[in-house]
């Protein structure tokens, strides 16, 4: 048997997703989280956390790739120094990881940690890929499902996004993991851009559900840098094939989509 493919953060949204095409194209898999799941024919889980260091090593050994998706809301740039001190102790031939559009371009505190995680993984001496993709669909509906509950909805004048679907991404970063090193390769993009205003209609629209938008300014820097597109990419990315409306209308099935246009009685 080959040695197995190491996914940290295959229990997630998009590791979900890696995880069967890694198996269809017949590599073993083990999987990385703190908190473990479920083995299944060729998919072992191992439990690690990459931010405080336990048990990392003992999760590295024995893979010669890793496709890194592990993240959370802090610690990034952490978790991949981590990981990389592990990689580079057992050879690992083959690191890949996954950023988000705009690490290097908007001074949030969170991106930054991206950025730094990028770093760690470019300058480890192991042979790298590292991909940057948009917000992903999933990420958008759960913003938009929240927005949506308030009975007034600010709009950020300005904010813009590309959203991409997560199985694209999957896709994408299968084939990249399987091929060879290739450094920081072209961004991956939903086929569209859409102000976030745009995003709440349509997501309206699809629930059968009506709330005023109220237009808002997003303050600071990372306002200004949103205005700005920086966390766009408008030439040279790659799109991934599945629009935002198709998403919605997969995610939204048609009895929830009726169910909200229900005419609603005198209270
Ligand atoms: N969502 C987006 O729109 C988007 C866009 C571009 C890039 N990305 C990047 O894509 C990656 C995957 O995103 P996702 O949406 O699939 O995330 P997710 O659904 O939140 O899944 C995160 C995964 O990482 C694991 N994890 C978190 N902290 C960990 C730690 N300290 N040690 C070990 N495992 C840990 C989680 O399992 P446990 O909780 O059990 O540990 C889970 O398997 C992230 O790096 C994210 O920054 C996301």
């Amino acid at each position: 048997m080959s040695a197995p493919i190491l996914v940290t953060g295959g229990t997630g949204t998009l590791g979900r997703l890696v995880t069967p095409l890694l198996r269809e194209a017949g590599h073993p898999v083990r999987v990385l989280s703190r908190r473990g799941g479920p083995s299944a024919p060729g998919i072992e889980h191992v439990t690690a956390d990459l931010v405080s260091g336990e048990g990392i090593e003992a999760a590295v050994r024995g893979a010669e790739v890793v496709l890194h998706l592990a993240g959370g809301p802090k610690g990034d740039d952490r978790a991949a120094r981590n990981l990389v001190r592990a990689a580079q102790q057992t050879g690992v031939r083959h690191l890949v990881h996954i950023s988000v559009i705009g690490a290097d371009r908007v001074p949030l505190a969170w991106l930054r940690s991206k950025l730094d995680a990028e770093r760690a993984v470019a300058e480890s001496g192991l042979p790298w890929t590292a991909l940057r993709a948009a917000q992903f669909h999933d990420l958008v509906l759960t913003v938009v499902e929240k927005l949506a509950k308030l009975p007034v909805v600010p709009a950020p004048g300005g904010l813009r996004f590309q959203p991409v679907d997560a199985r694209d991404v999957a896709a994408r970063l299968v084939e990249l993991t399987l091929g060879a090193p290739a450094g920081l390769v072209p961004d991956l993009t939903g086929p569209a851009v859409y102000g976030m205003d745009e995003l709440v209609r349509s997501y309206l629209r699809a629930v059968g559900r009506r709330r005023p938008l109220v237009p808002v300014r997003l303050p600071g820097k990372a306002g200004r840098a949103y205005r700005a597109g920086d966390n766009l990419t408008l030439d040279g990315a790659e799109t991934g094939t599945r629009t935002w409306e198709a998403f919605l209308a997969e995610r939204l099935p048609e009895p929830r989509r009726t169910a909200h246009r229900q005419p609603v009685g005198p209270r």
